[in-house]
């Protein structure tokens, strides 16, 4: 692919964001034993990070939902193909994501987490992109936040290439 690199986020300050947002998970939820819901495949990178900044215990389960196919344009049409394993009845539950965009798959994991009827939910993701943005949904941890991009790394795909990379880029893809 042709691309220009317009923005980078640094390995440092994705290491910062994800400190703070482990601290801060880590007071709130002190003495109870969070469930952590990471949401395959993107969230793989940050959740492992995370977990491992937290200072409290957790138990970690993960879900495989699927919206964009091979395009970077959200399709809407969401897929689950793995669900999640653990018990989550009565205990309080974060969803982990890697990026929130549409919002079309928060809003659908939530409906599919309730009925499993936990005591709480809340959303954790490490970049909130708000530009296209079709519902209103509440995130209580966010790492980033940007209009609008392409981003890959840190998890982040483009046709499951560079999900690899320590670090964030905004890509601006040239089509010819
Ligand atoms: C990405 C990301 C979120 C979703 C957000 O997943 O991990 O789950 O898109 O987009 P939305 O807010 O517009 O619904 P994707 O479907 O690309 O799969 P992947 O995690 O395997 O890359």
């Amino acid at each position: 692919m042709d691309y220009k690199i317009l923005k980078k986020i640094s390995e440092k300050d994705i290491r910062k964001k994800v400190e703070e947002i482990a601290h801060n998970i880590s007071e709130e939820y002190k003495d109870t034993e969070p469930v952590l819901i990471g949401v395959l495949n993107g969230s793989f990178i940050f959740i492992a990070d995370l977990i491992r900044k937290i200072s409290i215990p957790t138990k970690v389960d993960f879900i495989r939902l699927a919206s964009y196919g091979p395009n970077s344009i959200s399709s809407g049409n969401i897929k689950l193909t793995k669900d999640i394993e653990l018990l989550l009845r009565g205990k309080p539950v974060i969803i982990v994501e890697d990026i929130i965009d549409t919002g079309l798959t928060l809003s659908y994991l939530i409906k599919h987490i309730k009925k499993k009827s936990p005591e709480s939910i809340r959303v954790c993701t490490l970049i909130n992109k708000f530009g296209l943005r079709q519902n209103k949904i509440g995130i209580d941890y966010q790492g980033f936040e940007i209009e609008e991009g392409f981003l890959v790394g840190y998890g982040l795909d483009y046709s499951e290439k560079y999900r690899h990379l320590p670090y964030i880029l905004s890509l601006e893809i040239q089509t010819n």
